[in-house]
């Protein structure tokens, strides 16, 4: 089975993008909803709530573990991966999402969004900017700018989104706030690095205007996904295919089921509440 770790439901977007490559893939989800939102914690406590999270998922019978969680990617990805070594898998959201904004972008003028602690953290940039050598290698023909990074944290947005304000104007204008001065650097390129953001898409599209290209992170993920089971088929081979799917929460499980499925595209059916 695939396991898949967020601090809320957001996660679920990275899920149905998952669905649509790997219809038959069983997938185990838990959703940290009594402890969300992760954006504005500190690393110490993502990183407890993080583990705690990926290691029910391997109980439950994960056979590797996907974070959707752009924050929990930051702080606690690379913790686990050394911790748990070969022995158990967890993969992150920002470094698919970091390779195809490389691979498009055209200027190399990047825009990163995302929660106060994704963005604060400064992994997007620094993961950016480590590759960008690649992009000076003579082999290689795609850009010759080294390229820069601006990014800006949008706190207000995963509570407006989970407030299901998705059309109002007071969105719209925090929206246009937020991205005033990125537009002010002439992005052609824009990271949407937060769970909850794919469900802004067309107005962050609107406010960019056509220029610019959106990276949606859960998308990345899940494309990058397939490419790495492609070349692991020693763990492609583990991951057992009954198109089955589990939900778990932290939180209330009808709530989580009503906003789940706007994340997921489709009906929620049954959740079950754990704890930790
Ligand atoms: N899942 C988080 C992320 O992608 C957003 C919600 C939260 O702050 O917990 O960064």
């Amino acid at each position: 089975m695939i396991g898949v770790f967020d601090s809320g439901f957001g996660g679920l977007s990275t899920v149905k993008e998952l669905i649509k490559l790997f219809p038959q893939h069983d997938m185990l989800y838990l959703g940290d909803s009594a402890r969300a939102p992760y954006g504005n914690r500190s690393t110490e406590t993502v990183i407890k709530y993080t583990q705690e999270g990926v290691e029910f998922l391997f109980s439950k019978g994960a056979k590797m573990v996907l974070l959707a969680c752009n924050t929990a990617s930051t702080d606690a990805l690379r913790f686990l991966q050394q911790k748990y070594g070969n022995e158990k898998k967890v993969l992150g959201a920002l470094i698919p999402a970091v390779e195809e904004a490389l691979e498009k972008t055209k200027y190399g003028n990047i825009g990163v969004v995302g929660t106060r602690g994704t963005i604060v953290a400064g992994n997007f940039e620094k993961e950016i900017l480590k590759r960008s050598v690649f992009l000076y290698h003579p082999a290689s023909k795609k850009a010759q700018k080294i390229p820069k990074v601006f990014s800006q944290s949008c706190p207000l947005l995963v509570p407006l989104i989970e407030e299901g304000w998705i059309k109002k104007p007071e969105t719209r204008m925090i929206l246009k706030k937020y991205l005033l001065k990125l537009k002010s650097c002439h992005i052609d390129t824009l990271i949407l690095g937060c769970t909850h953001y794919p469900l802004l898409e067309k107005e962050f599209a609107k406010k960019m205007g056509k220029n610019c290209i959106l990276i949606n992170s859960g998308k990345a993920q899940a494309q990058k996904f397939k490419e790495y089971l492609h070349l692991h088929q020693e763990i492609a081979q583990t991951l057992s295919q009954n198109g089955t799917r589990q939900f778990f929460t932290t939180d209330c499980p009808e709530r989580f089921a009503e906003l789940g499925s706007q994340f997921l595209g489709q009906k929620i059916g049954d959740v079950q509440k754990i704890e930790f």
